[in-house]
């Protein structure tokens, strides 16, 4: 596990942007897993950015998203699908085509987290997966329960998350009481893992998830187990782990 801890939301934005579009030089048709959220937002800025100037070029990426909302349609401003147009995919030269979020009004739920699950693998799985931390240790939307969750499955929120996201809704009422996630297999057979975190709020979850007991009641935790990880933690989020882990400057 590589640990970067930046001055500020800004730095680690670069330094996560930094990170993907080296992936994308070196090998340009990589898979990429998304996150949306607020703390990838700025990363997505700083891609879409160098995109327009002409250094990173997207036309042969391919992108498969962690989470959608079960019966949320895909115009609907809080949508997965609709965040990651506007903040990234709308702004860069990716083809439409080559976007995946698992499909939330599909009327057969199980059969939509089989599809997803063998997309990802028709696609050669994911080279570099992109993950924010909920604040009970959330991955995508594995959220904290008795065991991992192997695969794309629909899941029930729990009232902490639907409180966190009732931010971006006109009413906690209108939040989704279920998602589809990708599970953990696809995450952790992932190459590569950037773990993205900011703020003073993430600071113990981001601590208990990379030093304490490796358990599915913080999901994050089983990424101690993956051989490639990069944490980019503010210097709010990261304030916890200078004492356990060492850093890169
Ligand atoms: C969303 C997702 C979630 C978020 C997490 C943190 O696709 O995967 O696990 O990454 O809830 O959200 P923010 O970044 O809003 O704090």
């Amino acid at each position: 596990m590589k640990l970067f801890i930046t001055s500020d939301y800004l730095e680690m934005s670069r330094k996560v942007a930094n990170i993907i579009s080296a992936q994308i030089i070196i090998k340009p048709d990589t898979v990429l897993g998304l996150a949306t959220g607020t703390t990838p937002i700025g990363a997505y800025n700083k891609l879409a950015e160098w995109n327009q100037k002409g250094d990173l070029d997207f036309s042969l990426v391919k992108t498969v998203n962690l989470d959608e909302y079960c019966d949320l349609p895909a115009d609907h401003p809080q949508s997965y699908r609709y965040f990651m147009n506007r903040q990234l995919f709308h702004k860069i030269d990716i083809l439409p085509a080559n976007t995946f979020l698992p499909d939330g009004m599909a009327k057969d739920k199980a059969a939509e987290c089989r599809r997803y699950d063998s997309l990802i693998e028709q696609i050669s799985g994911i080279d570099l997966q992109l993950l924010g931390l909920g604040h009970n240790g959330h991955v995508g939307f594995n959220e904290p329960d008795e065991t991992f969750h192997k695969n794309t499955h629909v899941v029930k929120l729990t009232e902490a998350t639907i409180l966190a996201n009732s931010r971006l809704f006109a009413n906690i009422v209108d939040v989704p009481k279920f998602a589809m996630t990708m599970g953990i297999n696809s995450i952790m057979r992932a190459r590569k893992v950037i773990l993205a975190v900011s703020g003073a709020d993430k600071a113990e979850i981001l601590k208990q998830a990379l030093t304490g007991s490796i358990t599915p009641l913080v999901p994050a935790s089983i990424l101690q187990f993956h051989p490639d990880v990069i944490v980019v933690a503010d210097e709010a989020a990261g304030s916890l782990l200078k004492d356990f882990l060492p850093q890169i400057k």
